[in-house]
């Protein structure tokens, strides 16, 4: 039907006569000739219709937004004065001899001269998709995806598929059950990753396994978290966590590279417990300057209590986060700014201000300096850094509380300051605990499957608290890209890590019998990594949602606008599968 995609018409193509499908993106009459934008995937060209082709400025004439044509036409170098220097075809003009209409179109339901509602752009999100902007991000991520699997392949990696109806892979999240129609009563979980299937791959003998596969999980629903997602995942045989982080790291680097010609350079790498204490997150965007500085020691005797209390107590936490510049906020910026900590449980934000270096605490002007000696505010200036014109506010609360309203204020000071230096700040965050408690209760922080790092069966269960795993994450620009570990290859070892995790052995084995039961055939060490690729496409397309690099994503409320996915089943659907619904009002 067409010789050319009109995105890729330029001036290597004048004299010639080309064939072109696409849509009319827009259409111009100026007194007699008519001009109009025809679109397709690959960008747009500028079509005229002349008066001396009387026939086809008719059908020319017909001609309204989002038409589908073909069109024939002749290239040609536009007049001076009417070159584009900002697009690929801003040389050239096409003078149209001949034209088809394929299709009419109604007027569209979103108007691209303006922001829709991202409800209206997913009901129509195939208008959507013929934006440039979209239709650029899609094709991008292709091209991503073919890189991956180039690079993967090229390292010996073999692409092999995984069960979508299975049981459920513990990775955080709800399941998304499928009734089974042969077993009543029962249910498969569709897979919230591949791991378990991956990990016996290994023990299968296939060294090192790849796929880009779909996860599902039914968890609260943000920028960069969809109940579908997508997965580049891998796991290798005989390699340890250094291994893996080469491997992987190298293929992003090499992404940057040719997608973007962006050298990330080495990653660096911080533990755990260092990106809590700086950066108040597992995390850390390092493109914003701020630190968390603890000060609890030097606040130990004041006589204010809201200091005093967390500095003496083992679980308690005082940091300071000195923002440059910050003096010149107004009282009501900083109650708004102690609003925004109270999300996080934070029940104040002591301030000072530094109006100017001064000796003793003659430039110093806050709410709290009655309690503070010279030597003590003297220390906490100096411990801080802080030069004439500074803010420094306080948290001093449970750790917990600490940390993540400060780790949370530090990224809002960031973006509000305009602070962030640099554009990519990949790095890797190690030496993560095996486990967190919560209601009295141990949780892996990785999954259960992740291995410590260098403790016996005994040693583990001795202290199962102050346990670190051999897990390792790759974070950039303050998104967790991927993460990963080396996994437990001793069936003793799964065992008592299901026993710390309050998993009975009955349970065990009904969930994961089919594990501890490879473990006892020459289970060879492996360790693994998964990528989120929406994330990954999300930053490199600098877009702000996981959802604008998705072509037919859900809502927030893990609905589908367009195809009003879900929706009830017909009763002899139900009866087939032995459901009764209960109704929400019933
Ligand atoms: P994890 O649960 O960390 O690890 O997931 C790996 C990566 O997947 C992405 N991701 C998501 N992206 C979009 N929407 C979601 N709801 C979502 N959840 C996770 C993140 C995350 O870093 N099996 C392990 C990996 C392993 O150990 O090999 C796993 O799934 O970018
Ligand atoms: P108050 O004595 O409650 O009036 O508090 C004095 C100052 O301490 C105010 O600026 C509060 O915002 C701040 N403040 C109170 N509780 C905390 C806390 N837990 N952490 C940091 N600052 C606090």
């Amino acid at each position: 039907m067409r010789t050319d995609y009109c995105g890729n018409i330029d001036s290597s193509y004048i004299g010639q006569e080309v064939t072109l499908c696409g849509w009319v993106n827009k259409r111009r009459d100026l007194g007699g000739l008519i001009f109009i934008d025809l679109r397709d995937r690959e960008g747009l060209v500028q079509v005229v219709f002349d008066p001396d082709l009387p026939d086809v400025l008719e059908e020319a004439n017909k001609l309204r937004s989002e038409f589908c044509i073909r069109l024939t036409g002749k290239v040609r170098a536009r007049p001076e004065g009417q070159v584009n220097d900002g697009m690929r075809t801003g040389q050239i003009e096409i003078l149209g001899t001949g034209l088809e209409i394929y299709n009419k179109s109604a007027v569209l339901p979103l108007d691209w001269n303006q922001e829709n509602s991202e409800e209206q752009r997913l009901r129509y999100r195939y208008l959507d998709l013929r934006r440039p902007l979209m239709s650029q991000r899609l094709k991008f991520r292709a091209q991503v995806t073919a890189a991956v699997r180039r690079y993967l392949e090229d390292d010996g990696f073999l692409d092999i598929e995984t069960p979508i109806l299975t049981k459920a892979t513990p990775e955080g999240a709800r399941d998304y059950l499928v009734p089974s129609r042969t077993h009543k009563g029962e249910f498969f979980a569709l897979p919230q990753s591949p791991q378990l299937f991956k990990q016996l791959l290994m023990m299968s003998g296939m060294d090192r396994y790849y796929q880009i596969v779909k996860c599902f999980r039914d968890e609260d629903l943000r920028a960069d978290r969809q109940p579908e997602f997508t997965q580049i995942d891998l796991e290798t045989t005989f390699l340890g966590a250094a291994g893996v982080m080469q491997i992987t790291e190298g293929m992003i680097r090499d992404l940057f590279q040719k997608m973007l010609d962006v050298d990330l350079g080495e990653f660096p790498q911080i533990t755990y417990a260092e990106a809590m204490r700086r950066y108040g997150s597992d995390k850390p965007d390092l493109r914003n300057p701020l630190e968390l500085v603890d000060v609890a020691d030097l606040l130990q005797s004041v006589e204010f209590k809201v200091f005093s209390g967390p500095a003496n107590d083992p679980n308690g936490r005082v940091s300071v986060i000195r923002v440059p510049g910050g003096a010149s906020l107004s009282r009501k910026q900083i109650d708004d700014y102690t609003k925004f900590v109270g999300i996080y449980g934070a029940k104040g934000l002591a301030w000072m201000k530094v109006n100017e270096l001064a000796p003793g605490q003659e430039g110093l002007q806050s709410p709290v300096l009655k309690f503070l000696s010279e030597d003590i505010t003297d220390a906490l200036l100096q411990r801080t850094n802080a030069q004439a014109g500074d803010i420094l506010l306080f948290g001093a609360d449970n750790a917990t509380v600490v940390t993540e309203a400060l780790g949370a204020l530090r990224l809002k000071l960031g973006e509000d300051f305009d602070l962030l230096e640099g554009e990519w700040r990949p790095l890797w965050v190690v030496d993560f605990p095996m486990f967190e408690e919560a209601d009295g209760q141990m949780h892996a922080l990785h999954h259960p499957f992740t291995a410590p790092r260098g403790l016996s069966v005994e040693a583990l269960k001795s202290n199962p608290a102050e346990a670190l795993s051999d897990a390792y994450d790759m974070v950039l620009n303050g998104v967790e890209l991927g993460g990963g570990s080396v996994r437990i290859h001793d069936q003793q070892m799964q065992s008592a890590v299901f026993t710390i995790l309050g998993i009975s052995e009955e349970e065990a084995q009904t969930k994961f019998g089919f594990l501890l039961d490879a473990l006892q055939y020459g289970a060879p060490p492996h360790a693994g990594l998964a990528f989120g690729l929406d994330r990954l496409v999300m930053l490199m397309t600098g877009a702000t949602s996981i959802r604008d690099v998705m072509a037919f994503p859900k809502t927030t409320t893990a609905a589908c606008p367009l195809t009003d996915a879900p929706s009830p089943a017909n009763p002899q659907q139900l009866a087939d599968l032995a459901i009764e619904v209960v109704k929400k009002n019933a």
